[in-house]
């Protein structure tokens, strides 16, 4: 590590303003808390196809927050003269359930709402970070996944109008920063969980918790033995605030390297909550990826990032949130 490569983290970022495209959403609302509490200004959009209000309302009582309504495909709100320091562009749906049924607005967010806000970015001489994801690996044929790894996407595929726009928000950010000189990052987050995700969105962790607290049948999708990595959201939180502090435009994966079967992911949340869910084994759908796990030298090699949180702790801190629901 040379000392020009290291991340150096601000103490504070009280005078600073940080917008959050997508502030309504699992992820983007844990940011923008993380933020509040470094003392920095926080300016949330959302046009709430995939987020809640009561992600809003948690954040609603921080003095420091402002909060507009607005699709940021169509436009953003009026921020003349409002001073903004860093932007994240996180406004994309992300499971696979929203593959299915709302493809345009997926694609439309991550050209055209990523467009807008790299505009933004430009005229207010913000730093703007694009999360990107580990689905531009495709199935990979690579494993664990480095960043110059260019990947093995179906681009006609069901899975592809997240992939491949994902694909384009990041050769659009790099665009804009080698034509438009704006200061950006790239991050490829990659199986992310915790409290505030939707309890039926279709991802694996909600699924199979959700399943166990109610004893029913834990439905895998083929014969679980492909693996995944799960990160905790405030890991992954802390992974992407090193990223923006970092000085390298590049992409970094982020998440947890620790990799688990599905099927095992499945046995140990049935263990962990205790539950009477007996496994039951679905036809595996068409491009599901065989094997996941990141790479995490890249940023480690430029800051301090490490997991944290134990899967088993994320579990429970999980599982007590969707309780917390019924
Ligand atoms: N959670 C993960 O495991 C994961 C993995 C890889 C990448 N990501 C990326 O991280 C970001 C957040 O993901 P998440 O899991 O928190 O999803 P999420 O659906 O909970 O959050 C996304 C938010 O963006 C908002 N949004 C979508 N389109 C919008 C538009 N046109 N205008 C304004 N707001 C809009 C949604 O209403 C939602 O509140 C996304 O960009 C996603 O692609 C997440």
């Amino acid at each position: 590590m040379t000392a020009s490569q290291q991340v150096v983290l601000p103490d504070s970022l009280e005078g600073k303003t940080v917008l959050v495209a997508g502030s309504a959403g699992f992820v983007p609302s844990h940011l923008s808390e993380h933020y509040l509490n470094l003392g920095a200004k926080v300016i949330g959009l959302d046009n709430f196809i995939t987020g809640s209000e009561s992600n809003v309302e948690a954040l609603a009582g921080y003095k420091n927050y402002e909060f507009h309504k607005c699709d940021v495909t169509k436009g953003l709100p009026n921020l003349d003269g409002v001073k903004i320091d860093y932007i994240y562009s996180l406004a994309s749906p992300a499971s696979p359930i929203d593959f299915q049924v709302i493809p345009e607005e997926i694609m439309s967010v991550n050209s055209i709402g990523t467009w807008n806000l790299l505009q933004l970015a430009k005229e207010k001489g913000a730093r703007f970070l694009e999360a990107s994801t580990s689905e531009v690996y495709g199935d990979p044929e690579i494993h664990p996944q480095k960043e110059d790894y260019w990947g093995n996407v179906n681009p006609i595929g069901l899975r592809s109008c997240y992939d491949e726009s994902k694909r384009f928000a990041e050769a659009l950010t790099m665009t804009y920063h080698r034509t438009h000189k704006v200061d950006t990052r790239i991050i490829r987050i990659f199986n992310t969980y915790g409290p505030r995700m939707r309890p039926n969105d279709g991802r694996v962790i909600p699924n199979f918790i959700n399943q166990a607290l109610k004893g029913e049948d834990i439905t895998i999708y083929g014969d679980g033995s492909q693996t995944r990595s799960f990160c905790f959201v405030s890991d992954l939180v802390a992974a992407m605030h090193r990223v923006m502090f970092s000085n390298d435009p590049t992409p970094f994966n982020i998440g947890n390297p620790d990799e688990y079967s599905i099927k095992e992911t499945a046995e140990l949340i049935v263990k962990l909550l205790d539950s009477s869910s007996k496994l039951t084994f679905l036809e595996l759908p068409k491009d599901d990826p065989k094997r996941r796990r990141p790479d995490l030298t890249k940023i480690q090699s430029v800051s301090d990032y490490e997991p944290k949180v134990s899967f088993e702790d994320g579990m429970r801190q999980t599982a007590e949130y969707f309780k917390s629901l019924f």
